[in-house]
């Protein structure tokens, strides 16, 4: 009671694109005003709720908002079990409290007494809780195994880390270390048929990741394939990973054809996110993350990048574990708004022979979309300061026009947090190519 589930529950159903569910509200329009419904006794009232509970999770996947007693009943407690992601949304008894007095709630009615009830019911959330919460960001990221800090305790673990991540940073878990190549050169299959070959590990053992994007994405892909698939950890150590190479379940290692062209999804079991790990990352490598945080303000419509740096981190973190909880397995088209500046980026990346990194080619990737979309570049200019580059204009054309989200399709922003996959005229599409390539 008072904790916001409504309020927070309608922002978690909008971020993942489901229906949202507020049991009390479906209750009361079947059987009229909850108070009144209390005055045939308490009984009568939990029986209505699991009957309605019950309807709510055998219907289509949604985000729902319980009742403060309904995790009393065992029943319903098995069932979200069984169905659910349950989350106690915990703002804690004082904020709780000022929020409810005064209100028709019958068992809010006198302070002393809602007291005691918050406190009587602290054992049964936590037993029923997959997750505690205190907002929607904190909703999203525990829903797909997010964490800020936290010890690490898989089974029979192995780490797959970084060379020089390693040079700097212990192990996050004491366990058999295998050692990658520092960066892009590790995700090749000739290191992943090296880790094939070297893991001992069984069905049960867990292989925890540590490093960049790169590392994430080759651990991750060994993770996938190693006896059909074992569970993963993902410690990201860039702010590429912990922002959004590490969160979505993409796998990945590249090919002599290009980036990325083999792969697997295969979500890591969590994700632990430390922003103390980024003290050490070059300015470059810190950049090229920082184009990713300012595309994900412009996606979400939040100046992100305005705040403190693991605010600004978890705020991205959260964004993308929203977006990809709406679409998964990129199947819905959702999913393919998170490439805002993308099909320019890759173009300069292809035409410049990937000379010019990835986060410098977004910068100007965003540019472009935001041009093309009319809307002010002024935050992409003044936080990432893109400067045209190097690059062949054909062969980056060529790579635009190939570019797998199809011809002529691009993400643009209606206004800022508002995304568009739409198309653009080739003449158009060129122009704003060319802007971006130093003459
Ligand atoms: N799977 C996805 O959804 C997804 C999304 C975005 C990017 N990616 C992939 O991520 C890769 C890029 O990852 P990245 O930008 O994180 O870089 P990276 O993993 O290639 O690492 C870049 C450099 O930083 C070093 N490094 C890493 N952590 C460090 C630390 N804490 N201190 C000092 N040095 C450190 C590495 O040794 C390396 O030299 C690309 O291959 C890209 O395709 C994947
Ligand atoms: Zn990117």
């Amino acid at each position: 009671m008072g904790a916001g589930k409504s309020i927070v529950g309608e922002r978690v159903a909008e971020a993942i694109a489901r229906p949202f569910v507020d049991l009390d509200r479906l209750i009361e329009r079947r059987h009229g005003p909850i108070p009144k419904l209390f005055e045939r006794g308490e009984h009568e009232f939990r029986r209505i709720e699991e009957g309605i509970l019950a309807e709510a999770l055998a219907g289509p996947e949604s985000v729902i908002a319980l009742g403060g007693g309904a995790v009393l009943s065992p029943l319903n407690r098995e069932r979200l079990r069984a169905r659910a992601f349950t989350v106690y949304l915990d703002v804690g008894v004082e904020t709780a409290w000022e929020r409810v007095r005064g209100s028709d709630r019958p068992l809010a009615q006198r302070e002393a007494d809602f007291r005691k009830l918050y406190e009587s019911r602290q054992d049964v959330y936590a037993a029923a809780a997959d997750a505690v919460a205190q907002d929607a960001d904190d909703v999203l990221l525990a829903s797909l195994g997010l964490r800020f800090g936290g010890a690490l305790s898989p089974r029979a673990p192995v780490v797959i880390a970084d060379a020089r991540v390693l040079e700097l940073h212990p192990a996050p878990v004491e366990a058999p270390v295998h050692t990658l190549p520092r960066g892009e050169a590790a995700k090749s299959l000739a290191i992943v048929e090296r880790l094939w070959r070297e893991l001992t590990i069984g069905r049960e053992g867990t292989i925890v990741a540590f490093g960049g994007g790169s590392t994430t994405d080759v651990a991750g892909f060994v993770a996938a394939t190693y006896l059909r698939g074992v569970p993963w950890i993902a410690v990201p150590t860039t702010l590429t990973g912990q922002v959004d190479a590490a969160i979505g379940g993409k796998t990945g290692i590249n090919t002599a054809e290009g980036k990325n062209l083999a792969g697997a999804f295969h979500f890591p079991e969590s994700v632990v996110i430390d922003p103390d790990l980024l003290a050490t990352l070059p300015e470059k490598d810190r950049r090229g993350g920082l184009a990713e945080v300012v595309k994900t303000g412009l996606l979400s419509g939040r100046a992100v990048w305005e705040l403190p740096e693991a605010e600004m981190i978890r705020a991205c973190a959260a964004h993308k574990a929203g977006v990809v909880l709406s679409d998964p397995y990129e199947t819905e088209g959702r999913r393919a708004r998170l490439n805002l500046g993308h099909t320019f980026a890759h173009a300069l990346e292809a035409g410049s022979g990937y000379r010019v990194a990835h986060g410098e080619a977004v910068a100007l990737g965003l540019l472009a979309a935001l041009r093309l979309s009319g809307q002010p570049t002024d935050a992409v200019e003044e936080i990432l300061r893109p400067e045209p580059v190097e690059a062949d204009l054909d062969t980056a054309w060529a790579a635009l026009k190939r570019d797998k989200k199809g011809e002529g399709v691009f993400v643009l922003l209606e206004a800022p947090g508002k995304p568009v996959v739409t198309t653009v005229p080739d003449a158009e599409a060129r122009a704003a190519l060319v802007s971006l390539v130093r003459q």
